[in-house]
């Protein structure tokens, strides 16, 4: 017997296939993660990341521009100071690169786009890790929320409009709130890095940003083996006030992105991280794998999954593509 029922139908050609896709991505729905380091002439590579720069203060204010015109939605700023130590004190110094690097570009491009920067004390940590240590070496949450605070307050006067808080201490959304809003700064926005996993996905970053960590962040970033856990993580950023809450990495993490997109009420996130972008350049470089098929894939199963907007390596390339052809999966290829 023939089947009545054809799902084939749907997908007979490339114009068809198009009509019904489900998922669809804007331009706007990506943003930029950018690294400005400090005392460079001109850009340095990174070697994990190709294409991929640490920028100086001119070099990411056309990459800024650029992003703009592909209609990008936003640029995350990461800092690379030439000086580290125990507390972080560039974090908070308003000369330091980070905050130097958000006031040049927010003055710039501030009307014409959302400039984000991370809140995080590792890249500016000389032992590396997110927050100061206690005497026992361990990472002190309390004594971290404090810096944390100032933080926000400097990226804020800046002129930051969204502050990605990436460092995973308890009570840093409900702290950092209450910090800017007693500063004045109530329109400053948080995103929240609510769900993010200890993952070796984040090693080319660690190049990126020339981390100095030894060891691990196992003390403050999730167990990959939790699922559960990252919803409650969630749960408790929109508790404690976060405008935005995000899942990170994604590609390995869809089942909590899907879980957290079906609880929150506020805009989710994902960030598709170094390791993800590394894997993908790596292997098309080798000739093992469709370069352009696996990012258009890779950025559909993201957004499939729940989220409303992804970080992502690739926004510009990416951004360039939708606004020309509208490309998503299944438009492309013929008739067959
Ligand atoms: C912490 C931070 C990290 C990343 C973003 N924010 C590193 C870490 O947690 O070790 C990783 C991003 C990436 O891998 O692309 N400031």
């Amino acid at each position: 017997m023939s089947p009545t029922i054809r799902p084939r139908r749907l997908r007979q050609s490339a114009p068809m296939r198009r009509l019904v896709a489900e998922t669809r991505i804007h331009p706007a729905q990506l943003v930029l993660p950018m690294f400005v380091a400090e005392g460079l002439s001109e850009p340095r590579p990174i070697g994990s990341m190709p294409g991929q720069v640490q920028h100086t203060l001119d070099s990411a204010a056309s990459e800024v521009e650029r992003a703009i015109e592909a209609g990008v939605g936003g640029v995350m700023l990461f800092g690379v100071p030439e000086a580290k130590d125990a507390v972080g004190s560039g974090a908070t110094d308003p000369d330091g690169i980070l905050n130097r690097a958000t006031a040049f570009l927010a003055e710039r491009f501030g009307d014409a786009t959302v400039i984000q920067t991370d809140l995080c004390l590792d890249e500016f940590t000389d032992h590396g890790h997110c927050g100061v240590l206690a005497d026992d070496g361990s990472v002190d949450n309390d004594a971290t929320l404090e810096r944390y605070a100032a933080m926000a307050v400097a990226q804020a006067e800046s002129g930051s409009q969204l502050l990605g808080l990436s460092g995973m201490m308890d009570g840093q959304v409900e702290r950092v709130r209450a910090a800017l809003d007693e500063a004045g700064f109530e329109q400053t926005a948080i995103l929240g890095y609510s769900a993010k996993y200890a993952s070796a996905l984040y090693g080319p970053f660690r190049e990126a940003v020339d981390s100095s960590l030894t060891g691990d962040r196992k003390t403050y970033q999730q167990d990959p083996a939790n699922r559960r856990e990252g919803l409650r993580e969630a749960l408790l950023d929109l508790a404690e006030g976060a405008d935005i809450v995000m899942v990170k990495p994604a590609s390995l993490y869809l089942d909590v992105l899907a879980d957290v997109a079906a609880a929150s009420d506020v805009p989710v996130w994902a960030y598709q991280v170094s390791g993800e972008y590394a894997m993908v350049e790596a292997a098309a470089a080798n000739g093992w794998i469709d370069r352009d098929r696996m990012i258009a894939e890779s950025l559909t199963s993201i957004v499939r999954a729940g989220a409303d907007v992804v970080l992502t390596y690739w926004a510009i390339e990416q951004a360039q593509l939708l606004g020309t052809h509208g490309l998503g999966l299944g438009t492309t290829g013929a008739r067959a």
